[in-house]
């Protein structure tokens, strides 16, 4: 008997630079493109290095993104020089099959939520791990103003979640904009549109990491058989 084919397995950083690579696709040569922040972005990062002559440069939504960016030669210009970006492409730590999302595993939500909202098309970047059928297993992150925290952990524990300070080395993490980070377990995220702003509306958040108004329109999702790609506006991807 002839010996079997193994499976092929490809690990989680494989994946997530398969979907990275993949991503210069909805790169337009002359663009400026909004860029996103995490581990499967940095792959991004790297690959779009390598057509920096091509793009007019980049909007970044961390201090990390940025730095990186300028490694790598390329031009990161302020948000508030950019009227409109073709497209953003971010991670994510949950997506949904609606293209909703959970974001801010790595604190950059808030600015996060603002490149996406100057961009037409956000296409999503992520590996299969993060793709859920609901919202909500992934402790879901919310910036906060530092005053608010102790409120609003009584106010997502009235639904059901309990929310925890996060912390790094053992003090309270401070993210771009000079707040902290409520990491909020035990929620389940059924009408994603509705929860994102009710929790707006609550006094001290800043942003809450729920990614619906501002959802993916694509989803480049590594798979060990490749990248699948989901579209979710009805558009061709
Ligand atoms: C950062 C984010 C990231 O997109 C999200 O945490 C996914 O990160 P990674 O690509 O490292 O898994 O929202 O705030």
């Amino acid at each position: 008997m002839p010996p079997t084919t193994p499976l092929t397995t490809m690990t989680q950083d494989e994946l997530k630079a398969l979907v990275g690579r993949a991503a210069l696709a909805y790169v337009e040569p002359g663009q400026i493109i909004g860029v996103g922040t995490g581990s499967t972005v940095n792959c991004f990062i790297d690959a779009l290095a390598t057509m920096r002559d091509r793009i007019a440069g980049a909007v970044s939504s961390s201090e990390a993104s940025t730095q990186r960016l300028r490694a790598h030669g390329i031009r990161v210009f302020d948000a508030n020089d950019v009227d409109e970006l073709a497209v953003y492409i971010d991670g994510a730590d949950e997506i949904d099959p609606r293209g909703y999302m959970i974001k801010g595993g790595g604190a950059a939500l808030t600015r996060e939520k603002i490149v996406a909202a100057m961009a037409r098309r956000f296409v999503c970047i992520a590996d299969q791990s993060k793709w859920v059928e609901t919202l909500g297993r992934f402790p879901l992150p919310v910036e906060v103003i530092p005053m608010a925290a102790r409120r609003l952990m009584r106010q997502f524990a009235a639904l059901g979640g309990e929310a925890r300070l996060r912390l790094r080395d053992g003090a309270p993490l401070v993210t771009d904009n000079g707040q902290h980070v409520l990491d909020v377990h035990g929620l389940r995220i059924d009408d994603p549109l509705a929860f994102e702003s009710m929790v707006n509306d609550w006094p001290g958040v800043v942003t809450v990491g729920v990614f619906a108004h501002q959802r993916a329109h694509v989803c480049l999702l590594g798979t060990p058989e490749g990248v699948r790609t989901i579209a979710f506006d009805g558009s061709a991807a």
